[in-house]
């Protein structure tokens, strides 16, 4: 493994994945192949990018020629693929680009995986199991999507099924639990919610906001992708998450009370159409290769908090434009 191409390097968590890569290892070279969608964002990749072992490709992943492209122009011999469209409630309004790029962009990276011998890990989500009522998700359980992103992200970890299977492909899958930490776009709900706090705008909670998230730190989960790429068994699947669950009323208050900010700040919402109450991951077979996470939900979400206030250069300029677009249709036209 040396020279690996990493499809949505310019998004949240595979910004973070490029940087730890290129500091733990030495000897590897790192392409970001990214799109950049609203959510991609080359500020994101800022501290790194004169680093001579990383290079950009503004690509799409539905594109086979230019996928093909980049894997010859810069001899890959693995990908790691983060790109995908990834709000539920964006997926809500309008499923077409989920379609596009969740599930037709697996099959193009799984082809040129197949065509260039390429080691291929794909990075899922824990919500293709669906509300879990009671107990925890094991790898082997059934996948039952209830949003069209769990859905199409669930299209694409059954192709990769099928690529192993039948055409030997040396794939990989790791389903995390909602990470947080820098570079989250202030859609998700702890980024928004820390941003809104910082402007005193209103925290809008859907439903009763007793719903529970594994909320894991976005490094504990770079580690974990990690471990899987280089010990993993080729073909299994891997869940990561915490463990530790949290309710999303008490993650609302905790952000509230880190930064001296008002309760009187949360406001109830219309409920998500579908909402999934409960995520729920085993992550014992983790485990099994000798991962633990470092971050406990308290800590991940001190050092997201002081993140946001300490970059406000960051995320100020992302709230304006198709964002507000966005925030009027979800949150002030749904009321
Ligand atoms: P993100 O929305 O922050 O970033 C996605 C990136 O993919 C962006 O840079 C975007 O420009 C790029 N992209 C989108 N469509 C593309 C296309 N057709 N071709 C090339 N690039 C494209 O997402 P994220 O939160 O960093 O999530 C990364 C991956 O991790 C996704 O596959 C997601 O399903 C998965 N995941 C996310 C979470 C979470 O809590 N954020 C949890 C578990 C799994
Ligand atoms: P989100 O960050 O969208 O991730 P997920 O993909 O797990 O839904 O939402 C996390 C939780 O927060 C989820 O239960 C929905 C809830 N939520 C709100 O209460 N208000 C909001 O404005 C958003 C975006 C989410």
């Amino acid at each position: 493994m040396r020279n690996i191409l990493i499809p949505g390097g310019a998004g949240f968590i595979g910004s973070n994945f490029v940087r730890y890569l290129l500091a733990r290892y030495p000897d590897y070279r790192v392409v970001v192949f990214d799109k950049l969608t609203y959510a991609g964002n080359l500020d994101n990749l800022r501290d790194i990018e004169t680093n001579p072992r990383y290079a950009f490709i503004r690509g799409d992943i539905c594109d086979a020629p230019a996928v093909e492209r980049a894997v010859r122009a810069h001899a890959i011999d693995t990908v790691v693929n983060f790109a995908a469209e990834t709000h539920v409630d964006r997926s809500i309004m309008d499923a077409d680009a989920f379609i596009r790029t969740d599930v037709y962009g697996t099959y193009v990276l799984l082809e040129a995986a197949k065509k260039f011998g390429l080691r291929y890990h794909h990075v899922g989500t824990d919500e293709v199991y669906g509300w879990v009522a009671e107990g925890s998700s094991r790898e082997t359980d059934r996948l039952l999507p209830r949003s069209p992103y769990a859905a199409s992200k669930a299209g694409a970890d059954l192709l990769i099924h099928a690529y192993v299977v039948t055409h030997k492909v040396a794939a990989t899958i790791t389903r995390g639990a909602n990470n947080i930490g820098p570079y989250q776009y202030p859609e998700k709900v702890v980024p928004l919610f820390i941003t809104n706090a910082l402007d005193n705008l209103p925290l809008p909670l859907y439903g009763d906001g007793r719903q529970q998230r594994d909320y894991q730190f976005v490094l504990d989960h770079c580690e974990a992708i990690d471990l899987v790429l280089h010990r993993g068994s080729i073909g299994q699947v891997y869940n990561v998450g915490t463990g530790q669950e949290t309710c999303n009323i008490d993650m609302a208050r905790a952000i509230l009370r880190l930064l001296g900010k008002p309760e009187s700040l949360i406001q109830y919402v219309p409920d998500r159409p579908g909402h999934d109450r409960r995520y729920s991951l085993d992550v014992t077979k983790l485990r099994g290769l000798g991962w633990e996470p470092e971050h406990t939900f308290a800590e991940a979400l001190e050092k997201t908090v002081r993140w946001y206030v300490e970059n406000e250069w960051w995320w100020r300029k992302l709230k304006s434009g198709e964002y507000l677009e966005y925030y009027r249709k979800q949150y002030l036209e749904r009321r």
